[in-house]
């Protein structure tokens, strides 16, 4: 169950130290065969890389970044939101990111995540958020759970770390 775990937002001293953490949960994530963005191999510096310029954003208020950490403080899970958005939208925002290290799978982990996504999408204003993921993946059931409501599928949107093609669902949520 989660009851050891805690999911927090991290501030931008906060973040940045947490890259090499943040890091482990993108490789393993990645290595499990997750299209979310990297392809195999993705070597240790490139998905460190990522993580500062999330910390960047972080330290500009331009994303939320969210972690499920356990008793130890260890990071098992992230997801971010993004709030910057074009003039015209500043009620939306996209949610992006949703990694749970293989170890700490099916414990509720990632629905812990997209709750306090929920709670922080609020607390800044935010009442529209978009999302996408590939099609038939773990994640739309969740999403589903979740009250985010599928709009459509693009197939051969992305590639899965593999080189094959994936279709990419996108999915949005109102919170009022
Ligand atoms: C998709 C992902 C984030 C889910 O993380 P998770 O923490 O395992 O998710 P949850 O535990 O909240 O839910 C997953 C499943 O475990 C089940 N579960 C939750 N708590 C449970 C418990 N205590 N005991 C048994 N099962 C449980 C859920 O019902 C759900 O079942 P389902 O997949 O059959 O619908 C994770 O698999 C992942 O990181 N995948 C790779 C990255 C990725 O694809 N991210 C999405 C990008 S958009």
């Amino acid at each position: 169950m989660t009851d050891d775990v805690r999911v927090r937002r991290l501030g931008a001293d906060e973040a940045a130290a947490s890259v090499p953490a943040l890091a482990d949960v993108l490789v393993d994530c990645v290595e499990g065969g997750a299209s979310v963005s990297f392809m195999l191999p993705l070597p240790r510096d490139k998905a460190e890389a990522f993580w500062r310029g999330v910390a960047e954003g972080v330290s500009r208020e331009e994303r939320a970044l969210l972690v499920a950490e356990d008793h130890d403080g260890g990071i098992l899970g992230t997801v971010q939101l993004i709030l910057a958005q074009p003039d015209n939208q500043p009620h939306r925002a996209d949610v992006a990111k949703l990694l749970v290290h293989r170890r700490a799978r099916r414990r509720g982990v990632a629905q812990r995540l997209m709750a306090a996504v929920d709670a922080v999408a609020r607390a800044e204003g935010k009442t529209v958020l978009v999302l996408d993921t590939v099609t038939g993946g773990d994640a739309e059931r969740l999403y589903q759970r979740a009250g985010w409501e599928a709009v459509g599928t693009v197939p051969k949107y992305a590639l899965m770390p593999d080189g094959a093609f994936c279709g990419t669902t996108f999915f949005y949520k109102h919170l009022d």
